[in-house]
This record gives C-alpha cells, sequence and structure tokens, in this order.
C-alpha cells in the first residue's frame, strides 16, 4: 500500500496507472472536527482555520476578513445554500472594521447573536461554517475536476464509488456520472 499525501484533484495528474476501484470518502473528518485547533467546529473555541490541507495559505479567517460584502453573500448562498444571508454578513463587515474575526466563537456568536435559533439541536452557524469550510478548502471545484479524470483512470470493469454527505457534492457526482460516456451507474440512488 502506498500513501500519497495530495489533493485527490491533482493526483492522475502525478501518478500514472488505472484502477480496478476508486473509493472517493468525502468531507471533513471526525480528528479535524474534534481537534479545536483546526477550527472546524463551532462547538469548540479554536482558531478560524478551517484548511484540510495545511500547507495552504487561505484560513477561513482570511476570508471572513477580507472577502467583500457581496463575495461573502455569494460564498453563504452558493456553498451554504442560505437563502438570506444577508444581516449576517452585514453584521460580518460591520465588526471586522474594529477588529478582525480570529476565532470559530466569535464567528458562531455573531451568527447566533443575529440569526438566532430557529430550529432545536441545529445551531444557526452550522450552514455558514460549512460554506466557508467548502470555499477554504474548494471542495467542490476539486471535486468537479477530479471524478472525470478518476473515470477515465478505470480499468475496464474498474469500479467508482462516492462517499458523500452534502446535497451539492451529491449532484455534482450524480452529473458527472450521468454524463460519463464510459461507465453505468450501478446504483441510481
Ligand atoms: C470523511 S474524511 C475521510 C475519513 C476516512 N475515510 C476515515 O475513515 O477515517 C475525508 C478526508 O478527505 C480529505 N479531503 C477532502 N478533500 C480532499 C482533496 N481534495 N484531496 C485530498 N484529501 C481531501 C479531508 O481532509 C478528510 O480528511
Amino acid at each position: 500500500m502506498e500513501l500519497v499525501h495530495g489533493n485527490f484533484s491533482q493526483f492522475l495528474k502525478e501518478k500514472d496507472g488505472t484502477f480496478d476501484m476508486i473509493l472517493l470518502d468525502l468531507g471533513v473528518s471526525s480528528p479535524q472536527l474534534d481537534e479545536a485547533a483546526r477550527g472546524f467546529s463551532f462547538y469548540q473555541d479554536g482558531p478560524l482555520d478551517m484548511r484540510m490541507n495545511q500547507g495552504q495559505n487561505v484560513t477561513a479567517e482570511v476570508l471572513i476578513n477580507t472577502l467583500s460584502e457581496d463575495d461573502l453573500v455569494r460564498v453563504f448562498k452558493e456553498y451554504g445554500e442560505i437563502f438570506r444571508p444577508f444581516r449576517v454578513v452585514r453584521a460580518i463587515v460591520h465588526d471586522r472594521k474594529t477588529k478582525a474575526f480570529k476565532t470559530t466563537q466569535e464567528l458562531a456568536g455573531l451568527i447566533e447573536r443575529v440569526d438566532g435559533w430557529h430550529r432545536k439541536g441545529h445551531h444557526p452557524a452550522t450552514q455558514y461554517f460549512m460554506a466557508l469550510r467548502l470555499a477554504v478548502n474548494q471542495e467542490l471545484e476539486n471535486l468537479k475536476e477530479a471524478l472525470p479524470r478518476l473515470i477515465d483512470a478505470l480499468n475496464p470493469g474498474g469500479r467508482l464509488a462516492v462517499i458523500s454527505f452534502h446535497s451539492l457534492e451529491d449532484r455534482i457526482v450524480k452529473w458527472v456520472f450521468k454524463e460519463s460516456e464510459l461507465g453505468e451507474q450501478i446504483h441510481k440512488r
């Protein structure tokens, strides 16, 4: 077994070969969520980081403190599927003028104050944090780039399986599978 550290969207650029089985297990891992210092969770206080690859420069702190109001709205709408992020974004843009956001609890606290709780057990920061995570790690873009190439790298009769917990990822996977002439979906759902 060979472990390769890298972005799976670049994997086949650096590595030749074909495969009988490819399994993609998408999203964030429990150890990443559990470690406050990784900054993925709004339940623990930690740096506003959210990088899956800690070698990259862009963190959630950079995005929250530098993106324009319009771009923040776009990130929360597109990646978080948040219908009306406007009040939260205005509050972020207002508050960061006096003090830059540095921690997960600072941001989660603001979202809780501005948006309040709508569903028991569903923290109001959930979608915002997930949107930020997807933006920081370009997860959807990496998936769109990697999937067609991974399909091409399958041996005849080979299988590609993707584990996804996110509707936006799900949509991309289903679309690429449907569009691919090379293979057939073995499970409609
Ligand atoms: C759901 S977890 C995998 C959990 C693992 N299968 C396990 O059972 O412990 C997904 C992992 O994929 C990594 N990841 C997400 N996007 C990636 C990408 N484009 N390239 C490489 N790794 C990525 C994340 O950092 C995370 O650790």
